[in-house]
């Protein structure tokens, strides 16, 4: 049973391979039907979200199958239901399980009794599926990953850093997190960048200071400063990060032909400036729809149906 609950989920060759289907999906968007009958996909959602909740409905939909999507807080799952009893119904009933959720322990959990692969939509400490979405962009844009410089600026704790280190590892780049003092990268998930890294030609490393960090970067990333569920912090957040604002000093110093990306929400004025996320530089609406693609190929690819079409 393959699950994707994080980036080195995949090796690197079946990043590579999941990739070049989501560019034949984007390609011919209904000719792959492996969830024809339609197959059930569950969508669970314990925080809020639009990218990720109609990119993976239209998907499942464009696959053939039918997306059912899952406010936590109306389920029982919200009322304490355990993980794994929730896993043992669903498992019966849907090719598949999305889950947004809090600890990377709650997809662990859901995962050790799933019999259908478990997909992490987002957790406290990864983000996945949008490394996947964002590494077909810059594709897209550059015509390779390895080799490229991904220079990423902010919050170097969260869900996003964590996995463009995977992602980007994986993919044979040289990825950079630039974050002040406080918010750098888990220890074990750089070190296992690093380890990755060495395989692929790609680099791992933390660089505090924004303007070395940005310096002939091929790729410009960002993400919010408060991530969801660190609300109360936000405040105090504010001054450290102040430095890291992606803006045209930071594109100024990197590659002529960088190309920037932001997950999305974005704020601007705060971690990117408004004529960088809406300038020319600016990928963010080919990566919020690529999620689309690159998700529909994941799932064609954890279910071994990659081959499957009309
Ligand atoms: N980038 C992303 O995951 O967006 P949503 O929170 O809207 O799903
Ligand atoms: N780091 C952000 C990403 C949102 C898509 C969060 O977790 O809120």
């Amino acid at each position: 049973m393959r699950h994707f609950l994080r980036d080195d989920d995949l090796t690197a060759a079946e990043q590579a391979a999941v990739l070049d289907l989501a560019d034949a999906m984007k390609k011919d968007r209904f000719a792959h039907r492996p969830l024809a009958g339609p197959e059930t996909v569950a969508l669970i959602f314990d925080k809020p979200s639009t990218r990720t909740r109609v990119s993976f409905a239209v998907g499942v939909a464009d696959l053939g199958g039918q997306p059912l999507v899952i406010d936590a807080q109306t389920s029982q799952l919200g009322r304490g239901e355990p993980i794994e009893d929730t896993a043992r119904v669903l498992d019966r009933q849907c090719a598949a399980i999305v889950w947004r959720t809090f600890e990377q322990a709650r997809i662990e959990a859901m995962a050790s009794v799933s019999r259908v692969p478990v997909i992490n939509a987002l957790t406290d400490l990864f983000h996945p599926c949008q490394i996947l979405a964002d590494l077909q962009t810059v594709r897209e844009h550059k015509g390779r990953l390895a080799g490229l410089t991904l220079a990423y600026f902010g919050d170097g704790a969260n869900n996003m850093a964590h996995s463009y280190l995977l992602g980007g590892a994986l993919a044979g780049m040289h990825v950079r997190i630039s974050a002040p003092e406080g918010y750098h990268p888990d220890a074990a998930v750089l070190a296992r960048a690093q380890e990755i890294a060495a395989g692929t030609g790609g680099s791992a490393e933390v660089i505090v200071n924004p303007v070395t960090a940005a310096a002939h970067a091929d790729v410009l990333a960002t993400d919010v400063w408060t991530s969801m569920g660190q609300e109360a912090e936000a405040a105090e957040r504010v001054e450290p990060f102040r430095a890291y604002m992606v803006d045209e000093l930071l594109l100024g110093v990197a590659a002529s032909d960088a190309v920037v990306l932001h997950c999305l929400p974005a704020h601007r004025g705060e971690e990117i400036a408004a004529d960088v996320i809406d300038g020319p530089h600016s990928v963010v609406w080919d990566q919020a729809e690529n999620r689309r693609h690159a998700q529909k190929a994941l799932l064609a690819f954890l279910l071994g149906r990659g081959d499957q079409r009309r």
